[in-house]
């Protein structure tokens, strides 16, 4: 009887240990799982907040995508084309394009509009830049001037066609003096325009410069928001020989400020 009461209260000690120990392991168990699951919480909180979220129902995530994709855009193309400015500054009439800040492949303005004048083909100008050239046209017909428009828009791909023409015509070294490489012409700008006159039979001749209409140009554009992009004896600033036909856009009072100092684009801009 004694031995029977021992062996079960024997019994009773190793199962009540085992419950104790049981009970332990469920609770420590219990609260290692919580402190993991507020662990993976903060690490999955900090992840979102670094992501451009696309799944935020206002517009801020999709401004984020927008700007890492400039971002992907500027450094593929740094890699393949050493001259490239950021797409932010495209749009602006200030832009600009020349033998060491070329333009994406892609990029067409949005505003291009028909330009509705007297010219040897029909071409396109940015919006402004067209209003403008119209104004400058109407000012010159009153005064018996009557210039042509020759070229305005022209497209990467266009241009790369030019400037092999160019390069098949003189060789290379010539052709990048009178033509842009793709990506380098301020004609994709849709802020340029070439302009001809009878008088040089509608063609793009130095002797333009000196003809009636050519004075005009040089004298009256930037009343109208133009400037000579190209002048006589500044190819080591612009890159390029003397081209009196080409006008660029760049707005009346920066027009004039060009005029009146008697600088290149590149010079006012970097004395601004
Ligand atoms: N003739 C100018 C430089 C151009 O090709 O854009
Ligand atoms: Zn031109």
């Amino acid at each position: 009887m004694y031995i029977k009461n021992k062996l079960r209260f024997f019994v009773m000690c190793g199962l009540s240990f085992f419950i104790v120990v049981l009970l332990l392991i469920i609770s420590i168990s219990s609260v290692l799982t919580v402190i993991n699951n507020n662990k993976v919480a903060k690490e999955t909180a900090a992840a979102l907040a670094n992501m451009p979220s696309i799944s935020q129902e206002d517009n801020s995530g999709e401004a984020n995508v927008t700007s890492n994709r400039t971002d992907i855009d500027e450094t593929v193309t740094t890699e393949t084309n050493s001259t490239t400015v950021s797409s932010s500054s495209t749009s602006d009439i200030l832009i600009l394009v020349n033998k060491s800040h070329g333009l994406e492949k892609t990029y067409v303005p949005s505003d291009l509009v028909d330009v509705d004048l007297r010219g040897v083909r029909d071409t396109q100008l940015r919006s402004e830049a067209a209003g403008a050239l119209e104004k400058l046209f109407e000012k010159a017909d009153a005064q018996g001037i009557t210039l042509y428009c020759c070229s305005g828009y022209r497209s990467y791909d266009t241009q790369k066609e030019l400037y092999q023409e160019n390069v098949n015509l003189y060789g290379q070294k010539e052709a990048d003096l009178v033509s842009a490489k793709p990506g380098q012409s301020e004609h994709q700008t849709g802020l340029a325009m070439d302009v001809t006159a009878e008088s040089v039979n509608l063609d793009l001749l130095e002797s333009f410069g000196d003809t009636s209409e050519g004075q005009y140009i040089k004298n009256n554009a930037h009343k109208y928001g133009f400037i000579i992009r190209y002048p006589s004896n500044k190819t080591a600033i612009t890159g390029y020989s003397y081209e009196p036909w080409h006008l660029r856009y760049v707005g009346i009072e920066n027009a004039t400020t060009i005029f009146n100092k008697g600088i290149t684009f590149e010079e006012f801009l970097n004395e601004n």
